[in-house]
């Protein structure tokens, strides 16, 4: 009989309290403006996505394709926003296909280009309405060691896991705040959690991303509005094959041998981040491969 895989997936999760008068980590500042009720009913994990409108960075491949699909299923309307049109349009295809599907976008965006980020979000709004969801998935990463001083590889992560994420949430935010809703999640990894050797740097962006959704939850609570970072684990998609350091690769990117991540597992950790109810935040999702836990 071919063995059966079983997949363990480890969900970390806060669930923040909407009555409160001083936000315990608020360092004193009360909070001025409770959130207002959505007046819907509804149980934990189970909160319609109809007719919400996201978009999707990194949405051209891996994760950030695999959101995408997740969300259409869902009937969110959705932008998808990378580098590569053709992959993109490949994504929405895919969402068009799917029964009931939403409207979906494509907007080839750079996200370290402030401008093309803002224009992304512009358009969004324009086709689609104001943006409820915001989904940080483009990213980069590379293997390598300090010592080899891939310098242009240390600066090419900075810019787009950190600068990128900056980007995207500075031109949501604005929109969200005044609308008094809104959902950041970014995919960090379980790299923001703890520094991997051969990924010193690319740890560094998750742990800037980690320290930058913490504070933009402690200061928006009170808001209406909902920050989560995702932490998977090791998923099947390319991002290691831009790797050029053999010795880093040799050293600590061999495979355990551990069955990895779908997409689509953290595809459905974000769904049910998103799913909650109004009063109810999911702020860290740890998922990883069962057999590689950190
Ligand atoms: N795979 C894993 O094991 C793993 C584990 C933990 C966390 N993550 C995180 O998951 C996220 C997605 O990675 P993935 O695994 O799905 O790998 P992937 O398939 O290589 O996806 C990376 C995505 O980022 C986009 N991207 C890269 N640079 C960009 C830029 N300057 N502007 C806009 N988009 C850009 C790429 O699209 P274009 O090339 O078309 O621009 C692509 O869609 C990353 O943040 C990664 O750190 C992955």
């Amino acid at each position: 009989m071919a063995p059966i895989s079983i997949w363990a997936i480890e969900e970390e999760f806060e669930v923040v309290a909407e009555n409160f008068e001083l936000h315990p980590l608020a360092r004193g500042r009360s909070i001025s403006r409770l959130p207002v009720s959505s007046g819907r009913e509804s149980s934990i994990n189970s909160e319609s996505l109809q007719d919400r409108v996201a978009v999707v960075t990194g949405a051209s491949s891996g994760i950030g394709a695999a959101v995408g699909r997740a969300l259409g299923r869902e009937g969110v309307h959705v932008a998808l926003a990378a580098r590569r049109p053709d992959a993109l349009h490949e994504v929405q295809a895919g969402l068009d296909q799917q029964r009931g599907a939403a409207k979906s976008l494509v907007v080839p965006t750079d996200v370290t280009d402030r401008r093309q980020v803002k224009s992304l979000v512009a358009r969004t709004e324009q086709e689609l309405g104001p943006i409820d969801i915001l989904v940080n998935c483009a990213g980069v990463m590379f293997y390598t060691l300090m010592r080899n001083l891939r310098q242009d590889e240390w600066e090419r992560t900075v810019e787009v896991n950190c600068k990128g994420a900056l980007n995207c949430i500075g031109a949501v935010l604005p929109g969200m705040l005044a609308r008094g809703r809104g959902h950041i999640v970014t995919i960090s990894s379980d790299a923001g959690r703890r520094v991997f050797p051969g990924l010193s740097v690319y740890s560094a962006s998750k742990f800037f991303v980690e320290a930058l959704s913490q504070g933009l939850r402690l200061e928006t609570a009170g808001t209406g509005i909902k920050v989560t970072t995702v932490q998977p684990g090791n998923v099947a998609t390319d991002l290691s094959s831009l790797s050029t350091d053999a010795e880093a690769l040799e050293l600590y990117a061999q495979p355990s041998g551990a069955r990895v991540l779908d997409p689509e597992d953290v595809a459905g950790s974000v769904l049910y981040a998103l799913r909650q109810p109004d009063h109810a935040a999911v702020n860290e999702i740890l998922v990883e491969p069962r057999d590689e836990p950190v």
